[in-house]
Parts: C-alpha cells; structure tokens; sequence
C-alpha cells in the first residue's frame, strides 16, 4: 500500500472535511491548508487500510462516522502548549483574582473553582495547580478544585499521564520540580512525572466548547481558555465568550491567549488588563 499510494485528495473532499471538522469543532481549515490535511490523512488511512480520501469520506458518512470524525478533529488541532506559557497570567492569578476572591470564598465556606478550557497535554493544568497548591500552603483554609478539558481524546490521555520531557525550557524552578514531580529511572530517564498528589487534583475530562452544557459546576471562579479562539471564526469567539460567560461566578476571571482579544465581539466582560477579563 506504500508504495501504491497515490491518491490526490480532489476539491470536494477537501470541502467534506473542512466543513465535517468545522461543524464538530468549529475549527475553521483555511484554503491553503489542502497539502497539510492531505498529509496528515494518509496515515490515518494507512491505519484503516483505505487507498483513497474518497474511501475515507465514505467512512465519515458511514455508522463509523462519529467516531472518526473525532479523530480527524485529532489529527488537525494544533496542540502547542507548555508550563507556565505566557507567565504574566499566572502572576496575575497570585496577585490580582485569588487576592480579590479570597475574602468571598472565605466568608462563603466555598472552595475556589477554576477551569483550563482548552488543556491539551497537560501542561498549563498542572501549571495552574503547582500555582494553587503553592498559594493555598499559605490560605489553608479555603479549598481548591480544578477541572481540566480538551475536545482531543490523545491529548487528555498524555494529560492524564502527565508525564513531560525533563528540560530546561520547562520554567520550572528545582524547588518547583522536586516538590511537585518525580524523575524518571531506567526506560523513563529524562523525564518527569506529575507527583499523585497533584495528578489526583485535577479532574480531566473531554469538553467540546461549543457541545450544549458543560459538565462542570456552574460559577468557575477562573477559567483559562487560552490560545484556541485562534482557531474560530468571528461569530464561534463570540458564541464562545457567550457560554463561558455563562459559566463564571459573578466576579470570576476570564483569560484568553496573549494573541487573543475579545475587540469584535459584545460582551459583559470587564477589561482587568491585556487578555483578563473579568465578569462584573
Ligand atoms: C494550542 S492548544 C492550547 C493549549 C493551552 N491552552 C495553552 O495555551 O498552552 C489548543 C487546544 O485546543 C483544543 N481545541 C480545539 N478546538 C476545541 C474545541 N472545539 N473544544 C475544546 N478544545 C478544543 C485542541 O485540541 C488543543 O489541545
């Protein structure tokens, strides 16, 4: 099969996809993305042991559809992540939302929820729960609970492991590190595992943004939703801002990629600074 594999993937398939991955995700595939798909399909063809797009938009129309639309949504999605990204929001978590919640939550009895919307592989959840478990040493007497989300199954299993190259580009400092993970030994060296303690923090479960309910307690005190909205059109960021809205506690937090901004869209949102919104 290798090496008979010739098939082009012609304009409408193309269409197919983009439009089957866009209602699923509502990520949009540019024009110009054909080649990448076309590559990245192949594999998974090879996989189901398909000689042509065509034979796999059959699939997609198939009983099998569903489930395989899933994973085109897979095999498309930019995952990037890493710890800490984009360091000012967890600063800001420390010393503006938790400093401006705390007293509420503590009067309340409640424990503080916060939400990583779009957590690929783990990183940015557990950089959230190092940051929590740290600032509540300090707060013990208010609890925390963190959920963790992604539309990608693959990526919500490496989550889950939580097991990460050991590299100096983590941004993790060794105090960091040795409290809250474990080195790998034998087959496992040069990496790093997420300790039980924090990995059972953090409930991980597959959330599609745009799927009708969220299963997760309504009042989010913080919710992460970083470095997604890139990939939505105008009217699914605004849609999106909506629902997550919908979602915070009166007084939580929003925070959206540094490259993201909500300019565009009608919101009820209060600007706390670049990407940090906050619900009134
Ligand atoms: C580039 S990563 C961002 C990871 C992290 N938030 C960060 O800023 O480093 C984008 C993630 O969004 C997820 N994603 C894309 N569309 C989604 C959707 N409709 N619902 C939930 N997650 C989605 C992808 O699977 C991917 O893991």
């Amino acid at each position: 099969m290798h090496a008979s594999f010739t098939a082009k993937l012609s304009a409408e398939a193309y269409r197919m996809l983009v439009d089957l991955v866009y209602q699923h995700s509502h990520i949009r595939i540019g024009p110009d993305k054909q080649p990448m798909l076309a590559n990245r399909l192949r594999k998974r063809l090879r996989v189901l042991g398909l000689v042509s797009y065509d034979d796999y938009c059959a699939v997609l129309r198939s009983a099998q559809g569903p489930d395989e639309i899933e994973q085109l949504v897979d095999l498309i999605s930019t995952n990037h992540t890493r710890f800490f990204r984009e360091p000012e929001h967890f600063t800001t978590l420390t010393g503006r939302m938790l400093p401006d919640l705390l007293p509420r939550l503590a009067v309340e009895g409640s424990p503080l929820r916060v939400w990583s919307a779009a957590a690929s592989s783990g990183e940015e959840p557990y950089s959230l729960a190092i940051v929590l478990a740290e600032f509540f040493r300090e707060h013990p007497a208010v609890d925390w609970r963190l959920e963790a989300s992604d539309i990608s199954h693959r990526m919500l299993a490496e989550a889950e492991r939580g097991v990460y190259p050991l590299d100096p580009q983590h941004a993790l400092p060794p105090e960091l590190l040795k409290r809250y993970f474990q080195r790998g030994v034998g087959a496992q060296d040069g990496t790093c595992r997420v300790k039980a303690e924090l990995r059972k923090r953090v409930r991980f479960q597959r959330i599609n943004l745009f799927q009708a309910e969220y299963p997760v307690p309504r009042d989010q005190h913080v919710i992460f939703c970083r470095n997604v909205m890139i990939y939505f059109d105008p009217a699914s960021r605004a849609t999106l801002v909506h629902k997550l809205t919908r979602q915070l506690a009166s007084g939580g937090f929003l925070v959206i990629g540094h490259s993201e901004s909500l300019m565009g869209i009608r919101h009820d949102l209060e600007s706390v600074r670049q990407s940090v919104f906050r619900k009134p």
